[in-house]
């Protein structure tokens, strides 16, 4: 009698912790590639599709995912982190999948994910500096520091949380604003849903033409935070959230017009393995949208002693675009540079890449010695430098610049 009561209430407390999950889709599997170091710190049980020496391709439930978030978040024992390719696995869900089958899709994913490791043969060229210099003149480090403050007081910026998404409706309303000032006509903006994720992408297209463009993103989603545990996410990646928003500021602000369309997008749910830029891209193919080059900003703002150097990152990341940032970074910011590796596709320029397009990454410090509260609520403000973040920014302006090429007047 006892043994039953107690049954059903440990169901009762199943029950009701189920239903008092974030998400309702609780459910719903995740197909996820994880580095194995991390794969190997698993409590819960998971089950394993297919594995190389390195990678696991896994069907993971809402905890699993959740453990492996707690995982790499743990950085005194720096691993990797995951992606997710639910959709691609899906999509062959027609085919009954063996488990030869599960190992080439893994070999395949894990595959196309390598660094174009061809050496740099870079035909770009710098320009436009006369329109460089003449519209960095406009870029304002305060905006950064008070748009990175209205981010950061949300209690989280979570992919599936009602803060998430007001934090992505702030940024579409703030730009749709800009428009609206500067009296364009010719600026568009628009949500890519995120799949089983309540937080949307924002793109917002400067330019009426549909040449090839130019993107420059960053993820705005934080890990999820609560009343007493925020998730404040200032420099991962509100650093690089706001760095894009300055960015589209002053070119809507300017008169200045291009010959290609500048795409600026705040990516969703990177966090949950670079999700919404992974939507966000196959949305691009969908409408079969030209990209010429993308530029990820995740991360600006932490300077690791205060050294100035910026870096770049030299994995998952197209060669002659990343030579390109360097000889921007030379010509416009004056800084030294330097390279790194994250060692794994480690933000949405890894979804890019994937489907071909040509991306690089600009980074804030050697990898290993990156901002370390970054997953915490101690990610605030207080740890930043605006003179670091500023120099990214004017990187990110000349690169949209010079990409986008300039017509007539300036
Ligand atoms: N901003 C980080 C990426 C990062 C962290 C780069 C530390 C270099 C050093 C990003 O938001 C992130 O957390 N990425 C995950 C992987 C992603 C696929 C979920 C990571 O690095 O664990
Ligand atoms: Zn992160």
């Amino acid at each position: 009698m006892f043994k039953l009561k107690r049954q059903k209430f440990l169901f009762a407390l199943t029950f009701l912790s189920i239903v008092s999950m974030d998400t309702f889709a609780a459910a719903q599997s995740h197909y996820l590639i994880a580095k194995r170091c991390l794969t190997d710190r698993l409590t819960s049980q998971a089950e394993k599709l297919a594995s190389t020496q390195d990678f696991v391709l896994l069907k993971a439930t809402d905890a699993v995912r959740d453990e492996l978030i707690a995982a790499k978040a743990d950085r005194t024992k720096l691993c990797g982190g995951f992606i997710d390719v639910s959709h691609e696995w899906l999509m062959k869900r027609k085919v009954k999948r063996s488990a030869a089958q599960a190992e080439a899709f893994l070999l395949e994913q894990i595959g196309s994910d390598k660094m174009a490791e061809s050496n740099a043969t870079s035909s770009y060229a710098v320009r436009y500096e006369k329109q460089v210099e003449t519209i960095l003149k406009n870029l304002n480090p305060q905006n950064m520091w008070a748009d990175l403050t209205k981010l950061t007081n949300f209690q989280d910026r979570y992919a599936n949380s009602g803060t998430g998404n007001e934090a992505a409706q702030w940024i579409k309303t703030t730009v749709a604003d800009m428009a609206k000032l500067a009296n364009r006509d010719d600026v568009t903006l628009w949500e890519v849903p995120t799949g089983g994720y309540s937080q949307p992408s924002i793109v917002a297209k400067i330019g009426k033409g549909d040449e090839s463009g130019v993107v420059i993103g960053g993820h705005m989603d934080t890990l999820r935070g609560t009343s007493y545990n925020k998730k404040p996410g200032a420099d991962d990646d509100g650093t690089g959230s706001v760095t894009v928003l300055e960015t589209a500021r002053i070119l809507i602000q300017s008169d200045m017009r291009f010959k290609k369309p500048i795409y600026v997008i705040w990516y969703a749910a990177e966090e949950m393995g670079l999700v919404g830029s992974s939507y966000v891209v196959r949305d691009f193919k969908k409408k079969a949208i030209p990209v010429d080059a993308v530029m990820q900003l995740d991360m600006t703002g932490f300077a690791y002693k205060n050294e100035p150097t910026m870096w770049l990152l030299s994995d998952y990341v197209n060669a002659d675009l990343t030579t390109y940032l360097e000889k921007l970074i030379t010509t416009y910011v004056k800084k030294e540079v330097k390279y790194t590796r994250c060692g794994y596709g480690c933000s949405d320029h890894a979804s890019w890449h994937k489907y071909g397009f040509k991306a690089a990454a600009p980074f804030e410090a050697k990898f290993g010695q990156e901002n370390h509260y970054i997953h915490t609520s101690n990610d605030t403000m207080d740890h930043l430098s605006l003179d670091h973040m500023t120099d990214y920014a004017k990187l990110a302006v000349a690169f949209a610049v010079e990409m986008a090429e300039p017509v007539s007047k300036a």
